[in-house]
């Protein structure tokens, strides 16, 4: 593979540093390095240029909770569109989520996954593992075999479902301990939110939909983290969305129970006033809840108490999510927005620095899902793997020129701040300037 000289750019949005990329590997980095490779490599010599000036270096983001959708959901979503949009949004590794047709709830499936994503080659794809078989909360899928499997699974969820069986929950636990894996749990307490439509609040009564309370969300984390605690098991909460569930994860973090906890972008910022409008794009699950809820959620992961932003990309084809309220599927695109959705929600008000995205956004995550890659400090012999975001960009989202097959983003039409300039994995670059390189064109250039 080519040199790559990466010239000015921001690491954490301090000092610009040029960084000299070899065998994908950060090999020097400092002030002025690219004059003295300009004086010795000459017109046309030398590596490769990335210039960067003025742009911000941060560690390639990891997404905990990406949904693919193959294989099954070709309509919605493939291995290839979705990791073009992880590309683009600055992610070099995600976890792909089981809820496919078939479930990934066996090597055959999880190999599958892990394979294809390697052939696109845009993004380490990371399988999630089911949980239970066929995601039906009733009898554990077979967790070692996926762990020990060539997709090395180290992530189990039945994402979409909660285990709700609390004896099923403790056995899986059990296994994750043994394993060394960590359970991701969905928490909704699906006999308190049957046909339940949007978050259990007034906009829901004045619009006349069954509510989803957000005690089904509180009491499932407080029986998880007891249970992860008896297992010594390490759990993660998926996409907590009340401020309610806050207190538990402060509780048990204190009591030393193994429990990490993601927060989507969009429930850092949009709330169920949204659904007046009635547009099926703003359904998702957990629904959008109040503004003392993201208030609340973005004050938790400046604290810790939330580990990560995980995306929840959930792409669904028109012909599922242009309907009917009720009707439609739940879930919304978010592997191209996330970084944008958080500089909006928290760097411009001063709520993250630099440092703080890159710990939610790429640190936190790759020691949550056991990827010793992904995630490093920005430094000589650390993997270049990076994301160089353009601070000062400012984009219109149109979801018919995202990435994904899909198109459903609740974000159409506003204006966002900060854009991906270049996504670099292990020294090959996976998107510049909006468009993605593939991985068999040699020189990784668009
Ligand atoms: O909104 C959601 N969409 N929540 C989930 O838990 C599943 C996801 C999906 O698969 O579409
Ligand atoms: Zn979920």
């Amino acid at each position: 593979m080519d040199d790559l000289l990466i010239v000015g750019a921001r690491p954490y949005g301090e000092d610009p540093v040029d960084l000299l990329v070899r065998g994908g590997v950060v090999a020097e980095m400092g002030a002025g390095l690219a004059e003295r490779h300009d004086r010795d490599g000459g017109p046309g010599g030398g590596p490769r240029r990335l210039e960067a000036d003025g742009l911000v270096l941060l560690p390639g983001f990891v997404d905990l909770h990406t949904h693919l959708r193959e294989p099954g959901g070709e309509e919605s979503e493939t291995i290839e569109t979705g990791s073009a949009a992880a590309a683009l949004g600055g992610y070099t590794a995600v976890f792909a989520m089981p809820n496919t047709d078939p479930v990934a709830d066996s090597a055959v499936v999880v190999e599958y996954v892990r394979r294809r994503g390697e052939e696109v080659g845009l993004v380490d794809v990371h399988p999630v593992g089911a949980v239970t078989v066929g995601l039906e909360g009733a009898k554990l899928a077979e967790l070692g075999t996926m762990a020990r499997s060539a997709a090395r699974v180290r992530l189990f969820s039945d994402d979409g479902r909660c285990v709700n069986d609390p004896l099923v929950m403790r056995r899986a636990l059990e296994y994750a301990s043994a394993l060394g894996v960590v359970i991701a749990q969905h928490a909704e307490d699906h006999r308190l939110t049957a046909g339940a439509q949007a978050h259990d609040g007034v906009v829901a009564s004045r619009l006349g939909l069954a509510g989803w309370p957000a005690t089904a969300e509180e009491t499932v984390v407080a029986r998880d983290c007891a249970l992860a605690r008896e297992a010594g098991a390490a759990l993660h909460v998926c996409h907590v969305s009340s401020a309610r569930t806050l207190a538990v994860l402060r509780a048990a973090k204190a009591d030393g129970v193994r429990v990490s906890a993601e927060v989507t972008p969009h429930h850092l910022l949009l709330t169920d006033a949204a659904l007046t409008a009635y547009d099926p794009v703003h359904k998702v699950n957990p629904p959008l809840r109040t503004a003392e809820d993201t208030a609340a959620l973005r004050a938790a992961l400046v604290d810790g108490t939330i580990d990560v932003v995980a995306t929840d990309h959930a792409p669904h084809a028109a012909q599922y999510k242009d309907t009917e309220w009720a009707a439609a599927r739940p879930g919304m695109l978010g592997l191209q927005t996330a970084l944008s959705i958080v500089v909006h929600a928290l760097v411009e008000p001063g709520l993250l620095d630099w440092r703080g995205v890159a710990r939610v956004l790429s640190e936190r995550p790759a020691a949550i899902g056991g990827l010793p890659d992904h995630g490093r400090p920005i430094a000589v012999g650390e993997p270049a793997t990076f994301a160089l975001v353009d601070p000062d960009g400012v984009w219109t989202v149109r979801g018919a020129t995202l990435a994904s097959r899909s198109a459903n983003t609740p974000y159409e039409g506003m204006r966002l701040p900060a854009t991906v300039a270049a996504t670099v994995l292990r020294g090959r670059i996976t998107a510049r300037d909006g468009r993605v390189a593939h991985h068999d064109d040699g020189r990784g250039t668009p």
